[in-house]
């Protein structure tokens, strides 16, 4: 069976490749993840007094955006509205529970998208769907959808083009009609090129649900290869991850994931065609931490010294048996080799293995091979190819470098 050619906009979507997650709102305020009010049972009238003291004084949009940018960052995802029901945009009269009635006063979304244009980043906006404030959440539920999409449509009218609508929540009620294709053409209407996602969470990682749906989620997880043979539509997918163990700021948590297993799951994620929605929980003022721009930015030295295949590469036959991989870049190939060791002397150097023939298979068609070599010191790789086995010596670092996952281009 075929598989559908992706419209233009998921085309451009999956070229993105890697963006940045934010989760701010109130909450960020206390410093204990984005459930803080559900999970410690907060009430209503008492967590609403956040409201009073979100000054954003730290909120530099444009500093963000530069952020997302030196980490390689082609898009952010900034939560408008989480499930607390607070809007960081101007609700214009809809709801008193938006920045507007916030010390900070400023359309703090505006700000935003503006900034992402400056610095070409594609500013797409996370909205939630559950509400924990709306009484009509649980009351009516009609007239909540009714505000919801009253809500989305002003996203979708007063900031201009955007890159797309990241919906999560609709697992929380998840017998419920959400009017799903009132909410999704209204969209469709006023932003032809606007992707639509909606967060299917961690239970159901990878489905696709609603026609209208461009590109499926794997919340925390690693993403599988889709089929899509046979599929009405092309739809891409993407995985969100946080950086340690919470989406909204976690003052006290200090179990970040490291550099490498970030730069390796970027990899595991391109490997099958995904993109990856890096996420940064800014304090209740809206700075980013220090270390969380630090691993940010040690990701984008890895994109600059690998190269941008990692972008516009597309998986393709060329496979291993382990974590190494290939994509296709128009008319070349890479290849992705993870755990290589640094050559050098014995007694300066730990013994790490790694080096050495690896083997790809699905290599019939691709043409014949002329040359490989690294794309960061242009050193030429010996090779053998047969059939459908190229067989490739990976030399490893020279001292003085490591990459974590290093990059060897195919000339054919
Ligand atoms: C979950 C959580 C939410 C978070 C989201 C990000 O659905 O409810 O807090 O925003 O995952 O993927």
């Amino acid at each position: 069976m075929a598989i559908p050619v992706p419209e233009k906009r998921i085309a451009d979507f999956e070229n993105l490749g890697f963006g940045m997650f934010i989760h701010w709102g109130l909450y960020s305020q206390l410093g204990k993840g984005e459930w803080i009010m559900n999970l410690h049972g907060i009430p209503k009238e008492e967590y609403s007094k956040l409201i009073n003291t979100f000054t954003a004084s730290k909120f530099d949009a444009h500093k963000i955006a530069r952020t997302a940018k030196a980490a390689g960052m082609k898009y952010i995802t900034l939560t408008t509205r989480h499930h607390e029901g607070f809007s960081l945009y101007d609700t214009k009269g809809l709801c008193d529970y938006d920045v507007m009635h916030s010390p900070c006063g400023r359309d703090l979304i505006a700000e935003y998208v503006e900034a992402c244009r400056d610095e070409g980043i594609v500013p797409f906006f996370y909205h939630t769907t559950l509400d924990w404030y709306q009484d009509s959440f649980n009351n009516d539920f009609k007239g909540y959808l009714q505000y919801l999409r009253e809500s989305v449509k002003l996203l979708c009218t007063n900031y201009g083009k955007i890159g797309g609508l990241w919906f999560d929540g609709n697992w929380s009620k998840p017998n419920e009609d959400w009017e799903e294709d009132k909410l999704y053409s209204l969209i469709r209407n006023l932003q032809p090129d606007a992707m639509i996602i909606n967060n299917t969470g961690l239970g159901e990682r990878g489905k696709v649900g609603n026609p209208y749906i461009d590109s499926v989620t794997f919340e925390q997880g690693r993403p599988t290869p889709m089929n899509r043979e046979g599929m009405p539509k092309y739809v891409a997918a993407e995985m969100c991850q946080t950086l340690n163990a919470h989406w909204g700021i976690g003052s006290i948590d200090f179990n970040y994931k490291s550099l490498p297993s970030l730069i390796e799951n970027l990899c595991a994620c391109r490997k099958v065609g995904a993109n990856y929605l890096l996420n940064v929980g800014p304090t209740g003022e809206g700075e980013i931490l220090k270390i969380q721009e630090a691993l940010l930015e040690g990701i984008g030295g890895w994109i600059n010294a690998t190269g941008n295949a990692i972008y516009t590469g597309k998986p393709c036959s060329i496979c291993s048996e382990n974590k190494n991989f290939a994509l296709k870049d128009r008319d070349k190939y890479y290849l992705y080799i993870h755990d290589l060791s640094t050559i050098g002397d014995s007694n300066v150097i730990v013994e790490g293995g790694g080096t050495g023939w690896k083997q790809f298979s699905g290599a019939k068609d691709i043409g014949t091979v002329k040359s490989i070599k690294w794309t960061d010191n242009n050193e030429s790789l010996e090779f053998t190819q047969d059939g459908d086995i190229l067989n490739v010596n990976c030399t490893g670092y020279e001292y003085g470098k490591n990459l974590v996952v290093r990059v060897a281009e195919v000339i054919l």
